[in-house]
């Protein structure tokens, strides 16, 4: 009887921008809609792994430090056809040695939950997709002494510093990267600011996040201020569970798109407020 080889293991590298388009590919056949621009925005922040076999581009995963302390991991992507076989452990694996000591989190689909419970993940949170296109929304109004600005890179450390506050993460250089592609809003109260929220192209059109805002009324501003005038356009947002502006995005347009768990590795961050999150960077990222 002719004997059947089994298949060459997956060789493991580490991730470069050029994987983009394949990684862009990738993702489209487990259903994701990210762009190849998103895969650069991502790579160029933090690290990863690739897992190629004769010049294929079979499987990824990255991630991104946020000072020494803490990560977030996330793209963890193995071919339909590959999967099953101990592929999606072992690049775990090397993202647990790259990213060291940190305490690491991850929003993790129902395929990805059982892989991460075995590695010492423990669920903790969610979050909700929300997307779809955008309904007609008025402009906020503000009330006396309130002010919307564009943010530039001048405000990066007024950024960094409410972005710490509601996280508990330094994410600097991301959210350099994100004043540089995309477009930023800052609420200021009595002249101080009090939230931000950046809208950039990704996926399908476009998504708001992050929104740091001090409650949930003035995130509804930060995120209320982009959806007017995009009637018609396709947007996302990813919402931390218990968000209290699920109901409103979705009579704007905004449908849920599904849920996800957030899970984490060691300890949480501690975030020191008053400014919390109201919307992730995008589900990867945090
Ligand atoms: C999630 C994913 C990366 C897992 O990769 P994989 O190569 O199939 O996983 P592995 O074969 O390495 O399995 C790792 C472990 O999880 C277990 N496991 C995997 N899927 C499981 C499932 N559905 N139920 C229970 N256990 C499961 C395996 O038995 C194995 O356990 P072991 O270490 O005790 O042997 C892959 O399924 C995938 O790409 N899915 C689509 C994209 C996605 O959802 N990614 C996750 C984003 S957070």
């Amino acid at each position: 009887m002719a004997e059947i080889a089994a298949p060459e293991a997956l060789t493991l590298r580490a991730i470069t921008l050029g994987d983009a388009a394949l990684g862009a590919e990738l993702s489209r056949r487990v259903g994701w809609p990210y762009r190849r621009e998103d895969w650069e925005f991502a790579i160029g922040l933090g690290g990863g792994v690739v897992g190629v076999r004769d010049g294929k581009l079979l499987a990824t995963a990255l991630w991104w430090p946020y000072g020494e302390g803490h990560a977030t991991l996330g793209m963890i992507i193995v071919a339909p056809e590959e999967q099953g076989a101990g592929i999606g452990k072992r690049l775990m694996q090397t993202l647990l040695a790259q990213a060291g000591e940190r305490s690491l989190m991850l929003n993790a689909t129902v395929a990805g939950e059982p892989l991460y419970a075995r590695l010492g993940f423990r669920a903790h949170s969610g979050v909700r997709q929300q997307h779809g296109h955008v309904l007609a929304v008025a402009s906020p109004e503000l009330d006396v002494g309130e002010r919307l600005r564009p943010g530039s890179a001048a405000d990066l450390s007024i950024l960094e510093c409410l972005d710490g506050a509601a996280t508990g993460l330094e994410r600097g250089p991301t959210l350099a990267a994100l004043l540089q592609c995309g477009e930023c809003l800052i609420l200021e109260r009595a002249g101080q600011p009090v939230g931000f929220s950046i809208l950039r192209a990704f996926g399908r059109g476009h998504v708001i996040g992050p929104v740091v805002a001090a409650n949930e009324a003035d995130a509804r501003t930060l995120i209320a201020c982009w959806l007017h005038g995009r009637t018609g356009q396709f947007v996302r947002i990813d919402l931390p569970f218990g968000s209290g502006l699920c109901e409103w995005l979705e009579q704007v347009g905004l449908a849920p798109a599904g849920d996800v768990t957030a899970m984490v590795r060691g300890d949480l961050p501690a975030a020191s407020g008053p400014a919390r999150l109201h919307a992730l960077i995008n589900q990867a990222l945090g």
